[in-house]
């Protein structure tokens, strides 16, 4: 229902993907039994069941009284606690939200911080929300991330500011460990409303979580939508057998791939609406994947805007990559080419032919010739860009990967790796505890 998977111009061969069907049927056990590494990260995996009612309602109320409460809605995370809300408003909102009129978008304007240290960046964000009414939801489970830690700290203060500590702990909303770490000491200390990263569930798996809810639902989504399209993919990726299972097709195209020599998987996408969506792929996969040495570099491509920069690499470079493009088959919005008496644009030939149709053959032009080129191509089809498909994508994607990582015999749920850039950052800013590593890296640095 709603979600294809093609993979007849990968150049893959039916016996190829069913002589490892036994493998995914495996690694699928082991997802479900938790029996597999990382097995206490698997609470995404019935998630969109199991998930927890009341904290759900709670949400629900949360994002009415932020709705009307602000103007600006500032969601402050790193990582998979931002990518995945950021990924589904874009998916499904206007691709100039925050320039719609307030009367028409009928929720906040939503902003991004606290996804990178660029003071350049906080200073034009503050600017430009300092006047309106703010609310703030800081999404970090460790609670100690320094990037949504700094941010947090300027809107904190200026939330304070603005309408005094009694008037900012009810603009503030707190997304984290139920018990641990420095934001929730912070939040209980301070009154905020908070919500529950569960233990069970990493970063990157958290979208059906308030991590991605709360942000989703301020923005206007239907999250029961959402969540019906993440059970959907529950129930329908269940299925043990390769036909009926687009998510064991996906993640064997990967693997075959892979074996086959290719390291590069690029996801494409056709819709501007799609391009934060190739964003959270992007570290799903590659915190997932990347380990010991193994794992698919995980690109994005965006078409037909990058068939012009990156389209000659692709066509004609070296043939270590694969394309996985997203297409949805239905959109509402659309225009149509006019008439023209002169034509001196030579588009006549378009006339009443929508814009849709003209990006379907874009794509299916490209996608003959890349695999000419000697590009294997898979084809993910979306039947519509609504809430339901995008909750049953982000299921299909999870399970693909985790699936994926048993294939590739990683731990896909943990990113030890992630690690070594903040000790050294810690290091260089002479964080009390990292005196030796200090001086070590300080005799390294470019002159
Ligand atoms: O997927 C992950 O676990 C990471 O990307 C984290 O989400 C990211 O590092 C942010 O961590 P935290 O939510 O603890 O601030």
């Amino acid at each position: 229902m709603g979600i294809k998977f093609d993979y007849s111009y990968a150049g893959l061969t039916e016996a190829e993907l069913n002589n490892k069907v036994g493998q995914i049927q495996l690694a699928d056990k082991t997802l479900k039994e938790k029996t597999g590494p990382g097995n206490d990260f698997l609470g995404w995996y019935d998630y969109p069941v199991a998930y927890d009612k009341d904290e759900y309602a709670r949400i629900k109320a949360a994002a009415k009284r932020i709705q009307d409460s602000c103007d600006a809605f500032i969601v402050i995370g790193i990582g998979g606690s931002y990518l995945g809300s950021k990924a589904v408003i874009t998916a499904l909102t206007s691709t100039f939200f925050n320039e719609v009129p307030g009367d028409k978008r009928k929720a906040p304007k939503v902003y991004f911080a606290g996804e990178n240290i660029s003071g350049k960046y906080m200073k034009d964000l503050y600017e430009l929300v300092k006047d309106q009414d703010i609310c703030v939801n800081v999404i970090s489970k460790s609670g100690t991330t320094t990037e949504p830690a700094i941010a947090f700290r300027f809107f904190k203060e200026l939330l304070e500011k603005k309408y005094g500590k009694e008037g900012a702990k009810d603009r503030i909303f707190a997304t984290t460990d139920k018990e641990r770490g420095a934001l929730k000491f912070l939040a209980d200390q301070e009154g905020y409303e908070t919500f529950v990263i569960p233990d069970d569930v990493g970063g990157r798996y958290s979208v059906y979580t308030a991590v991605g809810l709360l942000p989703i639902a301020v923005a206007g989504i239907d999250i029961d939508a959402f969540m019906e399209g993440g059970k959907s993919g529950y129930e329908e990726y269940a299925a043990e057998n390769l036909e009926d299972n687009a998510c064991y097709q996906y993640a064997l195209y990967r693997s075959c791939l892979y074996n086959r020599g290719k390291s590069t998987e690029i996801m494409v996408d056709y819709e501007p609406s799609l391009r934060y969506f190739s964003e959270w792929w992007k570290q799903l996969y590659g915190e997932s994947d990347g380990k010991d040495g193994k794992g698919l570099f995980p690109a994005s491509v965006h078409f037909s805007t990058d068939l012009h920069s990156l389209g000659q690499i692709i066509q004609d470079g070296p043939k270590h990559i694969f394309e996985t493009v997203v297409v949805v088959d239905e959109l509402e919005d659309d225009m149509t080419v006019s008439h023209e008496e002169s034509d001196l644009d030579g588009l006549n030939y378009l006339e009443n032919r929508t814009m849709q149709e003209i990006n379907e053959k874009a794509f299916l032009g490209t996608l003959l010739a890349h695999v000419d080129g000697g590009v294997p191509n898979g084809i993910i089809r979306l039947s519509k860009l609504d809430a339901f498909h995008i909750g049953k994508l982000v299921y299909f994607f999870e399970k693909a990967c985790g699936l994926g990582g048993y294939l590739l015999g990683v731990n896909p749920f943990d990113q030890p790796g992630v690690e070594a850039y903040k000790k050294n950052m810690f290091a260089l800013l002479h964080k009390p505890g990292y005196e030796e590593l200090t001086e070590a890296l300080e005799k390294r640095l470019p002159q």
